[in-house]
């Protein structure tokens, strides 16, 4: 009898769907959206840009993305109800379960919510994508005993959330640094939350359905809430002298260091080598100059320890700093990557829409058969 196939396990290396958005060579350290590398996008684009690029697979003129950006500014902001909603909220919840719920709950606004044509399902995502900074904010002002605020339908995607955040327009320095931030994290291939968006979509469900479960997705520690984890890490770390001793320690026992490693890339991820150039100058901006040096003296040593295994640093890792500085805190880091990869998951469920087929993988069963029933009592 041959031996059955071995199944790659995670699906590493299993080609499931075709896209026009990201390109990654792992091996290289590229990534592009739509062809053009990400360090020429981070150094020249804005994220409103960015997301037109990802949803129409080209550069926008100067009237489509001023027109673009406008239609997302008219969604700004959120049924009323639901703002109240936010403020009825447990003040303790955490932001990730209160972004899945609220996008979730979306749907009870919306008078066509299973409407999933091409053009109405793009409609939803952009509404969801503007939305969505006003979930967070106004929870995290619910949780500090701020008052709700509305969105500033002037100010653009990055600068607008940071206002509602802290009651004040940011710095350009800062306004900058985040929409870089959006702009990094904006699509990744079919990385697990990518997935989970498209494979709810492709029953045809609906665009609430598919983006509350990608943000489910997401928040895992081995996804986006490694950010979560590479700032913990950081802060139990007491100074530049404790870190060596501290990642030997972690490498002994066989922990991860959260913000290494990556199932695509065997190089740095070249959205660490932007984040951390980012993350340099921001804390040398704010102070914080030694969790940067902490930062890179993990690196040298990780990369002296296990850098021949392929595991460098990954999109999270210089991510926690460059948040830090920005004055996050720790449990937004996540919600930050979804915010941003709302317009990722969103350009792939477009992409199924218009080419769908049901996701419906096979199991190989390896348990026994033809077994007796045993009545209860005997058992
Ligand atoms: N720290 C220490 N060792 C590591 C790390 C790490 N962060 N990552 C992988 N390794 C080691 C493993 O122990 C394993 O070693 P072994 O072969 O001696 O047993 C080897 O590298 C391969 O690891 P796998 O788990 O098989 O690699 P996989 O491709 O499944 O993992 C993953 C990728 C999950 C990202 C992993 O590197 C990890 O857990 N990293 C930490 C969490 C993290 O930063 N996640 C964010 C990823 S980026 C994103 O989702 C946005």
């Amino acid at each position: 009898m041959t031996a059955a196939p071995a199944i790659p396990k995670g699906l590493e290396g299993v080609v499931a769907a075709e896209t026009e958005m990201s390109f990654i060579d792992g091996q290289k350290g590229i990534l592009e959206y739509v062809g053009i590398p990400i360090g020429e996008l981070s150094a020249n684009s804005n994220f409103e840009e960015v997301v037109f690029l990802l949803w129409n697979k080209r550069l926008p003129t100067k009237n489509e993305l001023e027109s673009f950006t406008r239609e997302l500014r008219n969604n700004y902001d959120i049924p009323g109800a639901l703002l109240k909603r936010i403020f009825e909220l447990p003040k303790d919840a955490q932001p990730m379960h209160v972004l899945r719920t609220m996008i979730s709950l979306l749907a009870l606004y919306d008078p066509n919510p299973n409407a999933n044509d091409v053009a109405s399902a793009r409609e939803k995502a952009l509404r969801i994508l503007a939305s969505a900074p006003v979930i967070v904010a106004n929870f995290d002002r619910h949780r500090r005993g701020e008052a709700p605020i509305h969105p500033d339908d002037s100010l653009g995607f990055a600068a607008n959330f940071l206002y509602m955040l802290n009651g004040e327009r940011p710095t350009p320095t800062m306004e900058r640094a985040f929409d870089v931030c959006m702009i990094l994290h904006a699509d990744h291939g079919l990385n697990n939350s990518t997935f989970t968006a498209r494979v709810i979509i492709s029953t045809l469900s609906d665009v609430y359905s598919a983006l509350t479960g990608a943000v489910g997705s997401l928040r895992g520690p081995l996804h986006g809430g490694a950010n979560e984890g590479v700032m913990e890490m950081l802060g139990k770390i007491p100074s530049l002298d404790a870190v060596e001793s501290f990642v030997m320690d972690k490498l002994a026992k066989k922990d991860r260091i959260m913000g290494f490693g990556h199932r695509v890339y065997k190089t740095t991820d070249p959205r660490a080598t932007d984040l951390q150039k980012l993350a340099k100058q921001l804390a040398a901006d704010t102070g914080n100059t030694p969790l940067y040096e902490k930062s890179t003296k993990i690196e040298e040593i990780m990369e002296r320890e296990v850098g021949a295994k392929g595991i460098h640093p990954n999109v999270d890792f210089y991510s926690a700093t460059t948040y830090h500085c920005i004055g996050l805190k720790l449990d937004l880091f996540t919600p930050m990557f979804a915010l941003s990869r709302i317009s990722g998951w969103s350009g792939h469920m477009l992409e199924q829409l218009a080419d769908n087929r049901l996701y419906r993988p096979t199991v190989r069963y390896v348990g026994p058969h033809n077994q007796p029933y045993t009545p209860i009592d005997q058992r």
